[in-house]
């Protein structure tokens, strides 16, 4: 049992560790729902319009995609699908990777599974965390992935985020979170989270498509657990009224 206990505890414990993000800034929750197909589809169109350019999702295929989020293969071959690849195709980029690297100094990584790697709330984090340092090459910084080689591509939905320094003493000045100027972007605060957060719930379904058949099958089976449970319990009942 003890054992057992244990070997739950480590289970438990790669979450824990994730669950702050780099220098410990507080990680903002995501809230992924992957029954939420509306999200998702809102979340695909972000996908392939702002990060397919340079990211791919090479383990993810566009008929996948179709059939899970509910939609007619001629829709994603009109507007999710912007190079010659076929609906049967993986998400591929049309960037190659050396050019990648030249330009950003590392090419743009393979996003299937990044969600899974990183966690759906550190994702939400870092879309959300992008701020104006003019010392780098790519003109901004990130709060939980710092000297980030990746652009804001999001600047102009957002409005490009002010840095917010606290004076830690000795430290000096940290950059501590990130402040938006009213009106700079296309969307209010509001929308823009709702948008990274549809972007995050595609990116945690790429990771894992079959969560939410997965949810719903566990759910089943609860139920016919529970119905089965009451069943022996009445069949148990019946065989013991002669014994007593
Ligand atoms: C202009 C090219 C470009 C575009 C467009 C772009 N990225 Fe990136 N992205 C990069 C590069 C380059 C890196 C590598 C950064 C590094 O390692 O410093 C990166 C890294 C990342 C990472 C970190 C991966 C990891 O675990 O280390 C995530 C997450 C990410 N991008 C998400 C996105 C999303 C979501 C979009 C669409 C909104 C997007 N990117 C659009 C170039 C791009």
């Amino acid at each position: 049992m003890r054992k057992l206990l244990l070997a739950l505890l480590l289970l438990g414990a790669p979450a824990l560790g994730v669950a702050a993000g780099a220098e410990g800034v507080a990680l903002m929750k995501a809230r992924v729902d992957p029954g939420d197909t509306a999200s998702l589809q809102r979340g695909a169109k972000l996908f392939v319009n702002y990060c397919a350019g340079c990211h791919s999702a090479e383990y993810m295929r566009f008929n996948r995609v179709a059939q899970d989020l509910g939609l007619p293969e001629d829709l994603v071959e009109q507007y999710l699908i912007f190079t010659d690849a076929k609906i049967g195709d993986t998400m591929q980029t049309a960037m190659n990777p050396q050019d990648g690297e030249r330009w950003f100094g590392v090419a743009p990584p393979d996003l299937t599974l990044t969600a899974r790697r990183r966690g759906a709330d550190w994702l939400y984090t870092y879309l959300n965390s992008f701020y104006r340092d003019e010392s780098k090459a790519v003109g901004v910084n990130n709060l939980v992935f710092p000297d980030v080689g990746m652009p804001h591509v999001l600047w102009e939905l957002q409005g490009m985020p002010q840095p917010v320094y606290s004076d830690n003493g000795s430290d000096g000045l940290q950059v501590v979170g990130v402040r938006v100027p009213e009106g700079a972007g296309a969307m209010t605060e509001q929308e823009y989270q709702a948008a990274t957060r549809d972007l995050t719930n595609f990116m945690a379904y790429m990771a894992e498509p079959v969560k939410a058949e997965r949810q719903a099958l566990g759910i089943k089976v609860l139920l016919f657990l529970s119905v089965f449970l009451l069943l022996t319990w009445l069949l148990k009942r019946e065989y013991w009224k002669d014994v007593h």
